[in-house]
């Protein structure tokens, strides 16, 4: 009895020393179905790699990624702050759909427990996934002593906190929701004397402030008046704020805009005439606030010049409103009618429901028939180009590592 015991005892030990020091010498953590609620949830960021055994370009970044990771983990010792975790998606195919894993490796990232439907796009070196955890990690609230410094801030969308004291718990869910969402907005706060007279006395005070002549925010100045402990509610609020509806599209977030698959539904503007944007971006908020089909966007006509030209137009054509469903593009017929209630919406649900494609493959049959055209089709159908937008989504080759010349983003 007494031997059995102690074989028992060895086992359990062998069974301990083998989980303390695991075979495989990797320093990033092993993240499953299992173990992948507490780890979220426990730590201030999350860079999470989804691979398969198969894929070349996994192997590729496995070598780069262990040496992150323990680079890391030597850095940031401390629980509760960052892990570095890898996911087989050929054994957790449940996990991979929840993220939305459509190509090997994803790199994805959560902070504070909350996941991110962005990418780490950063280029897969060692020193840039390092620099990448120590930027995440570092304060997302910059702090201002003089209100003078506001004046500065160039606000694309700047989130200002007058706050009594550091330790306040509304600081706290203020600086987790900062967390979340730093690459959308800025933040600053100001304690104690610095704001006092810019808050009501014995109370917090959260603005949000969006520089006029900046295009893309809903609202130029609004206060926070739900509850500042609740992060649900501060996340809701600021993310309201810090992303809009309407988004301008640039070379630097074509890729991550395009993944989505939305169709674009896209204004093209120039630079010389802003009304149009804002004239646009007012009948999206009234007409469309609870539209999740399509992507809103705008789009510099100078910048994005080839798909106009490609349409046929000019700049002389701006503004111009068209459709890209990454099949083809759709011009809508007259800017102006946006104006006019529900036409922009037909034009979407046209998409939707196919008239748009039908139109144009009528169009075309009639034109090859030549005759017989009847009263069914539309006046003047919208006229559809191939579509431009679809080169701009991930390329085939962007898992080259290191090496960015070869990186085709
Ligand atoms: C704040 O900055 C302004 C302008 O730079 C300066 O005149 C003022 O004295 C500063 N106030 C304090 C409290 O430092
Ligand atoms: C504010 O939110 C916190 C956290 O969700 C909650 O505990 C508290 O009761 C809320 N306060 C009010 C006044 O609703
Ligand atoms: C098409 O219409 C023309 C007259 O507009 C007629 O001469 C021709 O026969 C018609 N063709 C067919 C195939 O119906
Ligand atoms: C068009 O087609 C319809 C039947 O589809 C026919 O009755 C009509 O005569 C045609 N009209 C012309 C102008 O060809
Ligand atoms: C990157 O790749 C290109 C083309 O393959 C090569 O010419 C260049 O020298 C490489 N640069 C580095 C830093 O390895």
């Amino acid at each position: 009895m007494k031997v059995i015991g102690s074989w028992n005892f060895l086992i359990r030990l062998a069974i301990i020393c083998c989980q303390l020091f695991p075979v495989t010498e990797s320093s990033s953590v092993v993240v499953t179905q299992e173990n992948y609620g507490d780890i979220i949830k426990s730590n201030d960021l999350v860079l999470l790699t989804f691979y398969v055994d198969w894929c070349r370009f996994s192997k590729l970044l496995e070598p780069i990624f262990e040496e992150a990771a323990a680079k890391v983990r030597e850095k940031f010792p401390e629980d509760g702050r960052v892990i570095l975790g890898r996911v087989n998606c050929d054994t957790e195919m449940e996990l991979a759909n929840m993220f939305n894993i459509i190509k090997y490796p994803t790199l994805k990232v959560t902070r504070g427990g909350v996941i991110h439907r962005e990418e780490y796009r950063g280029q897969r070196s060692v020193e840039a996934f390092v620099e990448f955890v120590e930027r995440e990690l570092s304060d997302p609230i910059k702090e201002f002593h003089n209100i003078s410094e506001l004046q500065d801030e160039v606000a694309d969308g700047l989130v200002i906190g007058y706050f009594m004291s550091k330790d306040d718990e509304e600081y706290l869910s203020y600086r987790r929701t900062a967390r979340v969402l730093r690459d959308h907005c800025r933040f600053m706060v100001g304690f104690g004397e610095v704001s006092k007279d810019l808050h009501p006395p014995g109370k917090n005070l959260l603005i949000f402030r969006a520089d006029s002549s900046s295009i893309n925010h809903k609202e130029y100045y609004s206060e926070y008046s739900g509850n500042m402990t609740s992060i649900q509610e501060l996340l809701y609020w600021t993310t309201v704020k810090c992303m809009p509806l309407v988004r301008e599209i640039t070379f630097e977030n074509a890729e991550e805009v395009t993944e989505e698959g939305l169709p674009l539904l896209l204004a093209f503007y120039d630079k010389n005439n802003m009304d149009p944007v804002r004239e646009f971006k007012t009948v999206i908020q009234s007409e469309f606030a609870d539209e999740n089909r399509i992507n809103f966007l705008t789009a510099d006509g100078a910048r994005f010049a080839h798909p106009l030209f490609h349409m046929g137009k000019t700049k002389a054509d701006l503004p111009l409103i068209a459709i890209d469903s990454f099949q083809h593009m759709y011009v809508f017929p007259k800017f102006a009618d946006i104006h006019k209630p529900g036409v922009l919406k037909k034009f979407i649900e046209d998409l939707y429901s196919g008239q748009l494609h039908l139109d144009y493959h009528m169009d075309v049959d009639f034109d090859e028939e030549k005759n017989n055209t009847t009263e069914e089709v539309d006046v003047s159908p919208p006229v559809v180009h191939e579509s431009k937008f679809k080169d701009l989504m991930p390329s085939k080759h962007r898992y080259t590592l290191i090496n960015r010349t070869r990186d085709e983003l």
